[in-house]
């Protein structure tokens, strides 16, 4: 039995080599860029400052707004508004989110009718001032809460949570 390679395997073997290595190298940067965002840590931990003081907060909610920089939706990067409705209870700072538990409106802090109430104007959502979902209303569940922490006197504000003040 021979165990040379003839000429005509030895030129099949290259071109495979050549040829597959040739496919990898175009399919490969294909892969990743499909499974990049996948691949993306999502920053989770992350404080974004606000320009609202924490020794300035009261008992009453204040709108508070700032902006999520470079946020990596999938493919693409940009700035985000966000907003918070931040208060005290007692020395502990609460910072709601405003999205709305029905479909996503943006509720406001009073009204003329709804005092000390959150409300949404969409479909007359109502909250109490701890995010709780008044019962009667279209909101099913109560307004997330967001993580926070004071750093340098300032409030930063991380990811939403479930509320765990109701
Ligand atoms: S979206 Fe808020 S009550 Fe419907």
């Amino acid at each position: 039995m021979s165990s040379k390679v003839s000429r005509r395997q030895f030129l099949s073997y290259t071109l495979m080599g050549v040829g597959g290595f040739m496919v990898s190298a175009t399919v490969m940067p294909m892969v990743r860029f499909a499974v990049d965002p996948v691949l993306q840590t999502k920053g989770e931990g992350e404080f974004i400052p606000t320009s609202q003081k924490v020794a300035e907060l009261t008992e009453t909610p204040v709108r508070v707004d700032f902006t999520i920089k470079d946020r990596k939706d999938a493919w693409y990067k940009s700035d985000v508004s966000d907003t918070a409705w931040v208060y005290k209870e007692g020395d502990q700072v609460i910072a709601l989110s405003p999205v709305c538990k029905h479909l996503g409106c943006t509720v406001n802090w009073e009204g003329d009718e709804h005092k000390n109430e959150f409300f949404c104007p969409c479909h007359a959502g109502r909250y109490e001032k701890n995010g709780k979902n008044i019962p009667g209303t279209p909101p099913l569940g109560p307004l997330d809460e967001y993580m926070v922490e004071e750093v340098d006197g300032y409030l930063h504000i991380g990811k939403t949570v479930p509320n765990t003040l109701v």
